[in-house]
């Protein structure tokens, strides 16, 4: 979309290179720019305008929209469900200082990595419960309870490995 754009705005410009030669060339361009005549002066001026604005916005934009497609499509490869998405916020703020996972940005190294672990949502459900004392660091037990707990292993369970 955006390199269709960045053709057009060259197409533009040769059509307007094409109508400043067929209105009498360059010398013709020159003399109708020096002449008294408004007519043609107006036109090219017009021209260049078109040409410039569709160089200087037109193309720009085009490619930062390009650049918001190709996010909205990553982002959308998991639908999550509300409780899901409620317990992406709440790995967020706890849970990504110490692990990583993709689907919440999170690149923590003093726990497991998550993306390669791939923990079913039991697995984490009780990691989060009971917490885990192994290997070279500490997850304390209880960092979350209840239904918090269990829509953040449901998160996990959902998206670990899968971005
Ligand atoms: C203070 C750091 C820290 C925090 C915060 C933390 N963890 Fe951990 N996590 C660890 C460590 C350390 C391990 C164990 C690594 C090992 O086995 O050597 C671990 C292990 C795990 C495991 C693997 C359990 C297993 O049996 O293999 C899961 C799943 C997990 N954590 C999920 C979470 C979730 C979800 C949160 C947020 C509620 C969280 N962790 C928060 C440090 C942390």
């Amino acid at each position: 979309m955006g390199a269709l754009l960045f053709i057009g705005a060259w197409v533009l410009l040769g059509v307007a290179v094409l109508f400043i030669a067929m209105s009498g060339g360059p010398r013709g361009a020159r003399e109708a720019l020096y002449s008294q005549r408004k007519g043609p002066r107006r036109a090219t001026a017009i021209a260049v305008t078109v040409v410039f604005a569709v160089m200087g916005i037109a193309v720009p934009a085009a490619v930062i929209a390009g650049n918001e497609d190709d996010d909205e499509a990553g982002r959308a490869r998991i639908e999550l469900t509300a409780s899901q998405e409620r317990g992406r916020e709440l790995f967020g703020e706890v849970c990504q200082q110490c692990h990583t996972l993709a689907a919440a940005n999170a690149v923590g190294r003093v726990g497991t990595n998550l993306d390669t672990l791939k923990p079913p949502k039991s697995l984490v459900l009780d990691a989060i419960l009971k917490g885990r004392v192994r290997g070279a660091g500490t997850m304390p037990a209880g960092l979350y309870t209840g239904k918090d707990a269990e829509d953040v292993a449901d998160f996990v369970a959902a998206v670990a490995g899968r971005q």
